[in-house]
């Protein structure tokens, strides 16, 4: 059933008792009623009006903060308090990182249920606080005042657009790419695509690009093909930018017409240049597909597959099968310090991508497999010492960690994104102590966000 919105006029006193993993305070009322107050910290003394009234829980608005918490910083973003994407950018950036330390530990605890907590290392610091994205995905909306096209970010938990012309995390470039697209983009005759009428045609702008090689690529997701008027004039408007920004490599058209939350659809043509672009990471040089997966934080990404290769190779001559290689950056790290990997992805354009850059990178101790970690005959991969895994944020499938099971490599190496089903999958693998969780390496790749990446470490347990 739909809430409606409402701010109640009383005014009520709570004090924040943590963080939940969306980053929103935690609180009880003087029933014991938990109420969710988003922009404060824990420890404040805050005074809230109720926004939504549940059975269980409510939701509150800040409307002033009586006892602050001695980190609490202004955050730098003009947006801050209506766009969705940095939940914690009011907290200083070592209360960040021990505010994500304890996002984990609760997930572990909570989810996992792996008490007591032992193994968990400090969340390693980004070397970038700020300007570290390498990719920003915008999605567009008509704006209901002016009837104009708007580019900018999800309201939080909404799907309206608060239309933005800089995002300070992401790239100082994408920002300059940014400003010319938002120019441009009005004289296209480009419309934009609205997910309730179906109408429309334009659905997000995805600008990416490589940290090291400061390569550029705009893809525009499109609902259908646009006709050749305007196919026309998005040629122009990137030739315009290419001008200005020879880094510039490529304009893409993304057809995605399905319905719901997924911004790429299946295909992708090249409207100007290429439809891809690379990235150095260490001294390996990997392609990425306009729609390829990709940290989007290159420095911090690059310690954290070192991290991973070390944990999966600890001695010479180990095999490792790696799930959800992506185009195969982990992959490469791995195979530096590894006899034989066999790596496996299911997305199409970053398989093509995975075998190109094992060849470019010149290892030869790769297979590299195109298809879905749940089909995969894992009596196929021949003896393997370390299982590494690096699955979205829904995590794994069941099915793949039965098989993981069944196989009883000597160590799996969980990468995740999402502590959540991080703790989940854990939880299940050490259950009949098939495996033993010996250490949690978390590493912050989105500052400003509650966003948590990190590394769990199992060793063969005792009924393997
Ligand atoms: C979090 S990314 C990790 C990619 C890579 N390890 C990296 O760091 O770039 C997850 C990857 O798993 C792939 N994937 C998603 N579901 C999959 C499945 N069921 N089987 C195999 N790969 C899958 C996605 O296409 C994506 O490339």
């Amino acid at each position: 059933m739909k809430t409606k919105a409402y701010v109640s006029p009383e005014l009520i006193r709570l004090d924040i008792e943590k963080l939940d993993s969306q980053g929103d305070g935690i609180s009880r009322d003087a029933t014991g009623k938990i109420i969710f107050v988003p922009g404060v910290l824990p420890g404040e003394t805050v005074l809230v009006r109720k926004t939504t009234e549940k059975k269980d829980f409510a939701t509150a608005r800040l409307v002033e903060i009586e006892k602050t918490h001695p980190e609490r910083v202004k955050p730098f973003c003009p947006w801050h308090e209506r766009c969705g994407g940095c939940q914690i950018q009011h907290a200083s950036y070592p209360l960040q990182l021990m505010l994500k330390e304890q996002f984990l530990k609760d997930a572990f605890s909570r989810i996992g249920r792996m008490l007591p907590l032992e193994g968990f290392s400090r969340v390693a610091a980004s070397p970038l606080e700020s300007g570290y994205r390498n990719k920003i995905s915008l999605p567009v909306a008509r704006s209901e005042n002016s009837g104009t096209l708007e580019i900018g970010y999800f309201q939080k938990r909404s799907h309206r657009v608060v239309a933005i012309d800089r995002c300070p995390v992401a790239m100082p470039v994408l920002n300059e790419i940014l400003k010319e697209v938002r120019a441009g983009i009005a004289q296209v005759g480009i419309l934009p695509y609205d997910e309730r009428t179906r109408q429309g045609l334009l659905r997000h702008v995805v600008l990416r690009g490589g940290q090291e090689t400061g390569e550029i690529l705009i893809v525009l997701v499109v609902h259908h093909s646009p006709d050749p008027a305007i196919t026309k004039n998005i040629i122009c408007l990137a030739r315009r930018i290419r001008k200005r920004y020879p880094q510039l490599l490529g304009l893409a058209l993304n057809f995605n017409p399905a319905e719901g939350n997924v911004i790429f659809g299946p295909l992708t043509k090249a409207l100007s240049g290429r439809a891809f672009f690379y990235e150095r990471l260490a001294d390996l040089t990997f392609k990425f597909d306009a729609t390829s997966f990709a940290q989007v934080n290159t420095r911090q990404a690059e310690r954290l597959y070192q991290a991973v290769a070390n944990e999966a190779c600890p001695a010479i001559g180990e095999n490792v099968l790696e799930l959800y290689a992506g185009v195969g950056t982990l992959t490469c790290f791995l195979a530096a310090r590894s006899s034989r990997v066999v790596a496996l992805e299911e997305w199409g354009p970053s398989v093509d991508c995975l075998k190109e850059n094992v060849s470019r990178n010149s290892f030869k101790n790769v297979r590299a497999l195109g298809g879905s970690a749940e089909k995969l005959d894992f009596s196929t991969v021949g003896p393997i010492d370390s299982v590494v895994i690096d699955p979205p944020r829904s995590g794994c499938h069941p099915d793949v960690l039965d098989s993981i099971a069944q196989m009883s490599p000597r160590r799996v190496i969980y990468v995740s994104c999402n502590p959540s089903t991080l703790a989940r999958d854990v939880g299940l693998m050490c259950r009949e102590e098939h495996f033993r969780l010996r250490k949690v390496l978390p590493f912050d790749l989105f500052p400003q966000t509650c966003h948590v990446e990190s590394i769990a470490i199992l060793d063969r347990g005792s009924s393997s």
